[in-house]
Formats: C-alpha cells, structure tokens, sequence
C-alpha cells in the first residue's frame, strides 16, 4: 500500500508492523467481543440532516475542553504501554499531540514518565490518567509527579475495578516484559508480573465515589470521570464534583455487553451536559464519527486505537498523519452538514436510519 488515506488503511498498516502479542493487546475487546464490535456498528445506525445553501467557506474544527483549546475536538485516549507499538512510545504519541494541537491523556502504565513527555513535547497539554492502587500512597505519589509535571486534568477511570477478560491476549499468551518501565506502576506491580492481569491487580477493587474527594484534594485539578454510560452515575458524578464525564466502555475491553457508548451518550447528555462537559470514546475511525458524536450532544471524543495504529505504523509521524486525517474529515463533514464550527454541530443534524422494511 502506499500513502495511508484513512485510519483504516493506518490500521493495516499497523497489524503489519507490531509482534502479534502487542497487536493482541491493542485490537482486542473484553469475552466474546459484543460490545467492542457494538461501538463501531452504532455510528451506522445514524445518517445525517445535512442543510444546504450555508456559506462554508471559512469553516473550524476549533473548540475548547475544560478551557484548554484544541484544534479538533479529538483528544487522545489513555493507553497503556505504548513503547510495546514503538520505541518513542508516549514520546512519539506527546509530540504528535502537541504539534497537531490536542490534549493527550497519558496512562497510569505509560511507559515513559510525564516529565520526560513534557520535556519531549513542549507546550503538550497532558492530563493524568489514573487508576488508583490498592497502595494509596503510590497514587498519591502518581498524582503529585503529575501536577509537578504540569498536567491539567485527572481522568479518573471507573470502569476497571477488575480488569475484563481478553481472550485474544489469553490465546496468545500476551507478556509485558519485565524490564518494561512503568514510572508509576513498576514499584508497585514487581518485575514478577508479566500480564496487564497481574498488572491490574494491584489496583483498588474497592474505590468509590467517596474516594473522589481525596483524589480531587491531592491534585486540585478537574477531575474527568472515564467510564460511565447511565444517567444514573453521570448524576452522581455531577453531585461528586467530577468536571467532566467521558461515556465510555473502555473500548470495548471491560463489560463485554455494555451498552454502544453512542447509544449511551444520549441520557448522559439529557441528564448533565448543561453542567458539565460530556465527551465520548469508543469506535471512532472517521471524521463523521466525531460529527455524529457532537451531533448528539458530546463536546469532544477521545480515540484510543486510531492514532495507536497510526503510532504502530510510523511513530510520531504516523499519530500525527491519522490527527490530521480526522481534522481533514470532520472539516469536510461541517462544510457538508452546514455547520461552520464544531458547537453548531446539534441534534437536528442526525436521524436514526430507517431498516427498509419498516420503511415500506
Ligand atoms: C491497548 C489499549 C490500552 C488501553 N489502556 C488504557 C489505560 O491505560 N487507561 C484507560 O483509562 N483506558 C485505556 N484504554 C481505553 C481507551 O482509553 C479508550 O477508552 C478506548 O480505547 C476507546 O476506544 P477506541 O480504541 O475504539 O478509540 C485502552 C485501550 C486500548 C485499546
């Protein structure tokens, strides 16, 4: 293939460059894979309302996210152990983010620290995300390294009291090597613990939201709650202080069964999006993705696989090319739906698709 056009095409790329434990790891969803494949079939139960006859010749992908501005509301998600897709790892990924212009949300099994992504990126908007240990003082501890370093939020991750079962890791006997730093997790997890599920059971099964008041205390930061799609907890959040709710299923790799996060944004929107920003993840690959989730009520995505594959493919460079593909994208949707920024982007720009059937 020559020139990648589209995060798919990154993606072939990427299965062709990585060792297939690592590539295990990134593509995999959680048991028998429901709700990974659902994340992505729910873009396609959407069809747009495009309006015509709007001048579109000056159109932004521009917005901001808890006041910090970004060039397209897409941010990268946390993921973990990136120096297993590329040597630079989270170096590569923080340099790419900072020249495209977005925020990048760095893992608490990154493998390189937030200082040294800092120094590597400069002007990086970083924000801190967190799992929190059984080891409280080793959070405490992340936590302060990551406002010494500069972060601007902490996304909390609450999906992950246990961590789900991939079987595609299982059947290929996924290994993190020992010798794999991990800044933040290292110390607590040994050098004995060879599988992310050996990793993430030195995390707290027992954290609750009474837990946000001292994570909130620590930092002093916006605190970004990752993983919730019902309104039920998305009120909680709001009544606990969270700044912010990213509708997520973890990709995917966590509750398999757990609802499309698009099908889930919806009554998060309706029950706290007047409050409080409301971002999604979960499927996103093209630029009518992203317009579909604004569309119906989300400020900004994050994307967790697309630049990964993108990191795969040609490190720095690659996050860089697949940012920008979703910049390219989504401009031309706007200028496609009528919408000259991302916040006119609203609800009477999409409809459900009609089955044929019931069509007749
Ligand atoms: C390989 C991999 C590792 C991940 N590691 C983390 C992590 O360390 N912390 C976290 O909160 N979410 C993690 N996630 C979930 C992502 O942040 C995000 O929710 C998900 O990838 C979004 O779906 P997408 O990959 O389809 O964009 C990970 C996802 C993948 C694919």
């Amino acid at each position: 293939m020559s020139a990648a056009l589209s995060c798919e095409d990154y993606e072939r790329l990427a299965e062709e460059a990585v060792e297939p434990g690592p590539w295990a790891y990134l593509v995999g969803g959680a048991a028998s894979e429901t709700t990974l494949r659902a994340n992505r079939a729910a873009f396609s139960r959407w069809a747009f309302r495009p309006r015509v006859l709007v001048d579109v010749e000056n159109v932004t992908t521009e917005t901001t996210v808890l006041g910090t501005p970004v060039s397209l509301p897409v941010l990268v998600a946390p993921v973990a152990y990136q120096a297993l897709l590329h040597p630079d790892g989270e170096c590569a990924t923080g340099r790419a983010a900072a020249a495209e212009g977005t925020v990048f949300c760095v893992s608490t099994m990154t493998t390189r620290s937030h200082h040294e992504i800092a120094a590597a990126a400069p002007g990086l908007a970083q924000w801190c995300q967190l799992y929190v240990f059984r080891d409280a003082g080793a959070t405490r501890e992340h936590v302060d390294a990551a406002v010494d370093a500069g972060c601007g939020a902490i996304v909390l991750t609450v999906d992950t009291p246990l961590l789900g079962r991939r079987e595609r890791d299982l059947r290929i006997g996924f290994e993190i090597p020992p010798e794999l730093p991990l800044p933040y997790a290292r110390a607590t997890v040994g050098e004995a613990a060879h599988n992310p599920a050996a990793h993430f059971a030195k995390l707290s099964p027992s954290l609750t939201w009474r837990d946000l008041e001292w994570i909130a205390e620590t930092s002093r930061l916006p605190i970004v709650l990752k993983g919730i799609v019902t309104r039920e907890d998305a009120l909680l959040a709001v009544e606990h202080g969270a700044a912010a709710i990213v509708v997520s299923n973890h990709g995917g790799r966590q509750l398999d069964g757990a609802p499309a996060t698009l099908d889930a944004l919806p009554e998060v929107v309706e029950a706290v999006a007047e409050r409080v920003e409301v971002y999604l993840d979960g499927g996103i690959r093209r630029g009518t993705d992203v317009a579909k989730a604004l569309a119906l009520g989300a400020r900004a995505v994050l994307a967790g696989r697309a630049p990964m594959f993108g990191l795969c493919a040609a490190g720095e460079q690659g996050v860089r090319h697949v940012l920008s593909l979703l910049r390219d994208e989504l401009r031309l949707t706007l200028a496609l739906l009528g919408c000259t920024s991302p916040e006119q982007v609203a609800r009477v720009h999409v409809q459900p698709t009609v089955p044929y059937d019931s069509a007749a």
